[in-house]
């Protein structure tokens, strides 16, 4: 490898980011968040939009969200702003599974076992035990390009994050309940609800904690031309 010092730092900190899915309780100071969130908005966006908002719920905000998420996901019915996948098939699929299963060996789920992968499921509405949940949105009119630009935003927000020593991860299922966040959060039902990112301190020792993902190949994802 011929990397720019610059380029390893960011690499070393990109393989150093996983989804965390199990926290500590104590809350990471403001001033450690906000210097995320600026870090995190230096991202491009088209027309230079900045079309993200976050709704950043902390303490006695965050166990309002995480009861009335664990009620709601008792009764099913989600409904989400942003449609979820229609499928996974082929690689998507397999990948997709691999990291399902990786999670559910850690956590000692076996094949067949749906009451505990029931329990892991309702992890996602209990936020891991975050002590912070932000809930990412786009503004309705901005259709497509507006969610791509705040997927941009998500992934500089864990990377951030990272460099901070803040753990995160981003949760699609939470969004599954956007009737819900619009109402509680006082979202207006002009922005589009696209995913949470759940983040604090990292509880290292929960085996929820002890898998890595992998990634393709580059020739897998790369058609170079010329
Ligand atoms: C937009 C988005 C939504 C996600 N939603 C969830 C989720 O609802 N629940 C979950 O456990 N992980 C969720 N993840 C985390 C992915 O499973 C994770 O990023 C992927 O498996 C790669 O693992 P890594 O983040 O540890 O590298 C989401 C990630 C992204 C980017």
């Amino acid at each position: 490898m011929n990397m720019t010092p610059d380029l390893h730092s960011l690499d070393t900190l990109f393989a150093a980011r996983r989804s965390c899915r199990a926290f500590r309780l104590d809350p990471v100071p403001r001033a450690v968040i906000e210097d995320i969130l600026r870090c995190a908005q230096k991202v491009p966006s088209w027309c230079n939009a900045q079309p993200w908002k976050v709704t950043l719920c902390s303490g006695a905000e965050t166990e309002r969200l995480r009861a009335a998420l664990m009620q709601a996901a008792q009764g099913g019915g989600h409904s989400p702003d942003l449609e979820f996948p229609a499928g996974y098939s082929a690689e998507y699929q397999q990948r997709r599974r691999d990291c399902g299963w990786a999670l559910y060996e850690a956590v000692g789920v076996e094949k067949g076992d749906r009451a505990g992968s029931a329990r892991q499921m309702m992890e996602n509405y209990r936020l891991f035990g975050a002590p912070h949940c932000a809930i990412l949105s786009s503004p309705a009119e901005l259709g497509p390009y507006g969610a791509m630009d705040c997927g941009g935003f998500v992934a500089a927000f864990t990377l951030a994050a990272q460099a901070a020593g803040i753990a995160s991860i981003p949760q699609a299922a939470v969004a599954s309940f956007a009737p819900l966040l619009h109402e509680l959060l006082d979202i207006p039902e002009d922005r589009v609800i696209l995913c949470a990112i759940s983040f604090g301190y990292s509880d290292t020792e929960h085996p929820a904690n002890s898998f890595r993902t992998s990634r393709a190949d580059l020739g897998e994802f790369t058609i170079w031309r010329g």
